[in-house]
């Protein structure tokens, strides 16, 4: 009988296993993007820290956005975060969602999806507005979840909801006094950590795109104002490097950057330029794998095709600052 209840037990225990592995994978919800352009190229915007009613140079960002994008004849664009100052959305009411959203990316080749995610800023207000679908049906290109995916054929994109990791938001006590976190849905912060790093995780490691990106509101590793992210440089980054993940792009630090990590070989994307920049802001950084520092205003395109992804970085005049092209040998078999 003991060896019965033993062997029960293991039963119980894989069926309680695999049901878990299961839900998770169900877990982060999925949005399909079909490349439509011939040779299944596929271009999007990044445009991170925005929404400030126009001001700090946001219309002339979305201006030129708007402008790049028609010329790329973009799929959809992707926010990092901070999409509205200083404290989010009041409500699904609140008139900032217009001042800072959509009278402002209003050129026609921006009427595109709007993949957001959460900024620190973004949860010192009213959380379950930003990812309510009463936005969406005010602006149908809005978007915005905690974590999702984004399968687009050749690419698939990981978004990850980044400012629960960051201890601070929780814990110091002068953050706790200057501000008020909405941790509704993320509490108990712990098993909200770890089911989203094995979801993540998972899906990385299922996933078969020949591309992918992982993308978050904080730095991994940015030579910013805010630097790198301990926590997610702990937690996220073993994930991306034991996946191959291409490139991890983020906002958080107001700045345009690119820095190949020496060691994963790993691009880190930061576009977080979208209005208040932060003028010389920036530390010492390994010169070999800082291949771009700009402490103004901007954004990033992403050209992707088979084989081949290509990123430009703007200024607020619409200006190239940067190149980039990375390429992978497919090893294609002929027929
Ligand atoms: C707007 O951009 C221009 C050009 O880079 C810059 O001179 C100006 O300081 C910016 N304004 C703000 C408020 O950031
Ligand atoms: C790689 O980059 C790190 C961080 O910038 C630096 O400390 C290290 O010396 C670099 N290693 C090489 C081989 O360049």
């Amino acid at each position: 009988m003991g060896w019965c209840l033993k062997q029960r037990m293991v039963l119980l225990g894989a069926f309680v296993t695999w049901l878990f592995a299961t839900a998770s994978v169900a877990e982060l919800a999925r949005f399909k993007e079909y490349p439509s352009k011939a040779q299944k190229s596929l271009n999007f915007l990044v445009v991170g820290d925005w929404g400030r009613k126009g001001t700090h140079n946001q219309s002339f960002v979305a201006h030129q956005m708007g402008i790049v994008g028609e010329k790329l004849d973009i799929d959809f664009v992707i926010s990092t975060g901070d999409n509205f100052y200083d404290d989010g959305l009041t409500g699904v009411d609140d008139p900032a969602f217009y001042q800072s959203f959509v009278d402002i990316y209003t050129a026609p080749s921006l009427q595109k999806t709007w993949y957001n995610v959460l900024g620190n800023h973004d949860y010192r207000g009213d959380v379950e507005a930003q990812l309510s679908p009463i936005l969406r049906e005010k602006d149908s290109k809005w978007l915005c979840l905690r974590s999702s995916i984004l399968d687009a054929e050749i690419v698939e994109i990981f978004f990850v909801d980044t400012t629960p990791f960051v201890e601070k938001y929780f814990t110091d006590p002068e953050e706790l006094q200057d501000h008020s976190y909405d941790w509704t849905g993320v509490l108990p912060r712990e098993a909200y950590l770890s089911e989203l790093l094995k979801d993540v995780d998972s899906a990385l490691v299922q996933s078969k795109a020949e591309w992918k990106i992982v993308v978050g509101h904080h730095t991994i590793k940015s030579a910013g104002h805010h630097g790198n992210t301990q926590e997610l440089e702990e937690l996220l980054l073993p994930i991306l490097e034991a996946n191959n993940v291409d490139a991890y792009i983020n906002g958080h630090d107001h700045c345009l950057e690119h820095i190949i990590d020496n060691k994963s070989g790993i691009h880190f994307l930061t576009s977080g330029g979208g209005s208040k920049a932060w003028r010389g802001d920036v530390k010492p950084w390994n010169q070999e794998e800082l291949k771009l520092y700009h402490d103004g205003q901007g954004f990033m395109s992403v050209q992707i095709t088979n084989g081949n992804v290509d990123i430009i970085f703007y200024d607020v005049f619409g200006k190239v600052l940067h190149t980039w092209s990375i390429s992978k040998d497919l090893n294609v078999a002929a027929i």
